[in-house]
């Protein structure tokens, strides 16, 4: 019977043959033990040279690191493996041999792993981060969809820029300018006119010279945006969701998360509501702290950041930043023009800002003067404008950066281990 290794504890007993991948082997005189990964999951192949004879059992010992191969043998029930089983091999053979595999099972440099991302995406850590990004794709799919939001595909190529005009990655456009989105919320907020609650997932672009272990240069974000919602209740989807994403990796993850090392407390510990501070009080939080490099009106920056968010054990909404802080189309304070209606959710542990979102202008005069004040052309954002005179309601969104999410929830350090292939300051390769 062919299989795969997750399906196989349902062949107790009896013969499977699976393809796999050697990921790595031990062996003695008399018995080999292969580590064979088929993608799906990982299982030891036991070799016996009493029951498979000298050459096959000679041949076993020969395999190289990732040569392909047909494996053939009994499904045994063990409890010390991750899988909960072992497979007592038969016979097996070749498909494909692989020789001097690059990557061995000692320690190698960043640069050299990054190289060889395509190689190294085989490897079981790298494999459970891509896994638990999927979880994290599955479950936002999963929520939205439970709570009446359609999926909005946003544009790639675009004439706007939605953050600012210093990070747009330019292209023509046959004979136009255009730009890679650097987010798709404007889009998001056309389609929340028209079916109410949408969310956009797709790669987003920012030509940010930053070189941390939060930045990417391509990134994929989860947007999802909601008419006739003000700022309070974009907060309380905000933190439902993320603990909807925390408690499915927590219960789908199991065997990533042991992978990975990660502290299941932290994950957990995720759950709303999340506490909520302001801009003023976080400055006031960093004076005390220590931080006089600050003053009102600057940004945050990581440190600070994470200064914050070691205040607390959850993650952090910081709302009510200033004005010349944050975009153009932001509702600004009812009770101080200074400020707008808006919040970052400060991930704990040093992850940073996982979220930026607020309540969108929905006035189009004061729309239409913002878009004056950031310099911005009103024939570009006519539509956007548009959509503030035909039936405009307040309305509320937010961005979710993926892999800064995938990175906080993996428990891994930084952004470039949690997308396939990162676009990163001077690395286009592979
Ligand atoms: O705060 P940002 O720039 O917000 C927006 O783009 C809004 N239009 C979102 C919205 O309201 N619909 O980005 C949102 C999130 C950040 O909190 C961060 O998680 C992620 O996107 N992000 C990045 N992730 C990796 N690399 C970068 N260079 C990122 N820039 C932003
Ligand atoms: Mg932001």
């Amino acid at each position: 019977m062919k299989t795969t290794i997750s399906k196989i504890g349902a062949y107790a007993d009896q013969e499977v043959t699976i393809g796999a991948w050697l990921a790595n082997k031990r062996s003695s005189g008399k018995i080999a033990f292969l580590q064979l990964r088929d993608g799906i999951g990982f299982i030891q192949g036991v070799v016996v040279k009493a029951d498979v004879g000298e050459d096959l059992f000679a041949q076993a010992k020969n395999i190289t690191q990732e040569s392909a191969l047909y494996v053939t043998g009994t499904v045994r029930a063990e409890e010390r493996s991750p899988s909960g089983y072992e497979l007592t091999v038969t016979g097996f053979t070749v498909i494909s041999e692989s020789k001097d595999y690059p990557i061995t099972p000692k320690k190698h440099g960043t640069d050299f792993l990054m190289d060889h991302r395509h190689l190294w995406l085989r490897s079981k850590r790298q494999q459970a981060v891509m896994k638990i990004r999927d979880q994290i794709i599955h479950a936002t799919y999963e929520f939205f969809h439970e709570h009446g939001f359609s999926k909005l595909d946003s544009p790639i190529l675009t004439g706007s820029s939605p953050e600012g005009t210093s990070e747009l990655f330019a292209t023509k456009y046959f004979d136009e300018d255009a730009y890679l989105s650097q987010s798709g919320q404007l889009y998001a907020e056309a389609g929340a006119m028209a079916l109410g609650r949408v969310f956009t997932f797709g790669p987003t672009f920012r030509a940010e010279k930053s070189k941390t272990r939060r930045h990417l240069i391509e990134f994929w974000m989860i947007e999802p945006e909601m008419a006739f919602v003000e700022f309070d209740e974009n907060l309380e989807w905000q933190e439902r969701y993320v603990s909807h994403l925390a408690a499915s990796v927590l219960e789908n993850n199991q065997i990533e998360l042991k992978t990975l090392g990660r502290d299941l407390s932290k994950l957990e510990a995720i759950q709303a509501p999340f506490p909520r501070i302001t801009y003023d009080e976080a400055l006031k939080l960093l004076h005390e702290k220590g931080f006089d490099d600050i003053s009102w009106g600057d940004d945050f920056g990581s440190p600070h950041e994470t200064a914050i968010a070691e205040h607390y054990d959850k993650p952090v909404f910081i709302t009510h930043y200033p004005t010349s802080l944050k975009p153009f189309y932001m509702q600004p304070d009812p009770n101080r023009d200074d400020v707008v209606l808006c919040a970052d959710l400060i991930a704990p542990e040093g992850y940073g800002e996982v979220i930026g979102g607020s309540e969108r202008i929905h006035d189009y005069d004061l729309l239409k003067q913002r878009i004056a004040e950031h310099n911005l052309s009103e024939e570009t954002y006519e539509w956007y404008l548009d959509l503030r005179k035909y039936g405009s309601v307040p309305h509320s969104g937010f961005g979710l950066g993926l892999e800064r999410t995938v990175a906080w929830l993996s428990g891994v350090e930084h952004v470039r281990e949690t997308i396939p292939f990162p676009r990163l300051l001077n690395r286009l390769y592979p």
